[in-house]
């Protein structure tokens, strides 16, 4: 027994070790089995679907390169060539959902921050007698609602994309926006935050303890909404809408997903958040037919960990050794949501876990071969697929998607500084 009185955890010696390996999810279930016991199902996914396209014509007006107010990206084949490469298998099909380049943010997570905004926008639309009907919405780009929502703050822990998506909404709708962020977060994450006219507050610890404090600092305070990146539902269903856009891309591309045509799915993973809800979405979707690859650092395994030691009790990644430092900054989280983990622990396949070194090859292979320009944590998906393919037979033989969750928007020095790190 370990000093708390909690057994040892089951872990393999290459995640204490910081090893990259591939972890089968001893908890994985059938999707019919865990669907129905969950918290959340296919209705408050439509539910959310629903409140993203209310919100298509004031995206539209606020943002004019979003001509349909839709915030998606294209899912774009991988060429033969590089399929192989990426899986290590000949002629395997595969796919990216390039989320990083998402509009207006160019990273994955404005599917949650994004949408959290709204839902506040439009709770405080309602009671303000603004919104009258469906085709109201855009009204909240006027003057007068601008002015209103002046006077109320949107307050968020980030390791930076989180931030920024609120930061681009929120500063476009009116709000003040407050990030608070690791001081080791990146520079020009922060100072990008602060020109859209965000307050940034910067902690001495990590991710995890920033947004604890900004949790603590926004408590019962009526003039503000604090974004909980570790707990909040409204985010999680905002990123689990995004099963709906692939769905519908992969039925215009006559790509057939069942028990003879399964999809892998590679999801980087900092807290669970986005890579969460997209498997719940997708779950919902596809069932058994869908399976779901999270991969994380191999210093920051923070939802394997969690996985591994159960729902009863929250883990680090600091628990069993690990430093939670990583190239990766998005996914530089040492403690997995307990909300993510307790709803899709039983969804997630497999977590893979991948060395910096891997992601910066990745990285520059990926703008090389076919112009992907991938922060370091969307490049880890693709470090995934090989190993994964090597060590799971079911997804070895499936199509897969690799989900790239940010990079597009990276500044110009940033992206060359990557690409040097590969050589
Ligand atoms: C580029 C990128 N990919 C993946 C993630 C992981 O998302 P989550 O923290 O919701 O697991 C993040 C988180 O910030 C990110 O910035």
């Amino acid at each position: 027994m370990s000093a708390a009185g909690t057994p040892p955890l089951d872990l393999p010696d290459a995640v204490r070790d910081g090893r990259p390996t591939v972890w089968r999810n001893p908890r994985l279930g059938r999707a019919a089995e865990i669907l129905p016991g969950l918290a959340f199902g296919l209705a408050e996914v439509e539910a959310a679907e629903a409140r993203w396209r209310r919100f298509d014509p004031l995206l539209a007006r606020l943002f004019p390169e979003l001509a349909t107010g839709r915030i998606d990206s294209a899912l774009l084949p991988l060429s033969a060539d590089l399929a192989a490469l990426v899986s290590g298998r000949p002629g395997a099909a595969a796919w990216v959902k390039a989320d990083h380049d998402l509009p207006i943010t160019g990273c994955i997570k404005a599917r949650g921050g994004v949408y959290e905004v709204l839902v506040e926008a439009e709770r405080l639309g309602l009671a303000a007698g603004w919104l009258s009907g469906a085709s109201s919405y855009a009204r909240l780009a006027d003057p007068d609602v601008r002015a209103a929502f002046g006077v109320h703050t949107i307050a968020v822990g980030s390791t930076g994309n989180l931030g920024f998506s609120v930061g681009v909404i929120g500063r476009a709708l009116g709000f003040q926006v407050e990030v608070h962020m690791s001081h080791d977060a990146k520079a020009w994450k922060k100072r990008r935050l602060r020109d859209l006219g965000a307050r940034v507050v910067e902690h001495a610890g990590d991710y995890g303890s920033a947004v604890a404090a900004a949790r603590i600092a926004f408590e019962g305070r009526a003039d503000a909404h604090f974004v909980d990146d570790e707990s909040s539902v409204d985010l999680f269903l905002g990123y689990a809408a995004a099963a709906f856009d692939l769905r519908r891309q992969l039925d215009a591309a006559g790509v057939s997903v069942d028990a003879a045509h399964p999809l892998c799915v590679y999801l980087p993973c900092g807290v669970g958040g986005a890579p969460g809800g997209v498997t719940l979405g997708l779950k919902l979707l596809y069932g058994d037919a869908v399976r779901c690859v999270f991969v994380e650092p191999v210093a920051a395994p923070c939802m394997l960990v969690q996985l591994a030691a159960g729902p009863a009790r929250s883990v680090s990644v600091y628990e069993v050794g690990l430093d939670n430092r990583t190239a990766a900054d998005g996914l530089a989280v040492a403690t997995a949501s307990m909300l993510v983990a307790g709803t899709v622990g039983g969804l997630v396949e497999a977590v893979v876990t991948v060395g910096d070194a891997d992601l910066f090859t990745w990285l520059r292979d990926l703008w090389d071969r076919a112009g992907l320009r991938l922060e370091p944590s969307a490049a880890a998906a693709f470090a995934a697929v090989g190993p994964a393919c090597g060590a799971l037979p079911d997804v070895a033989h499936a199509m897969h998607v690799v989900w790239t969750t940010g990079g597009a928007l990276l500044p110009e020095a940033e992206f060359q500084a990557a690409l040097a790190q590969a050589a």
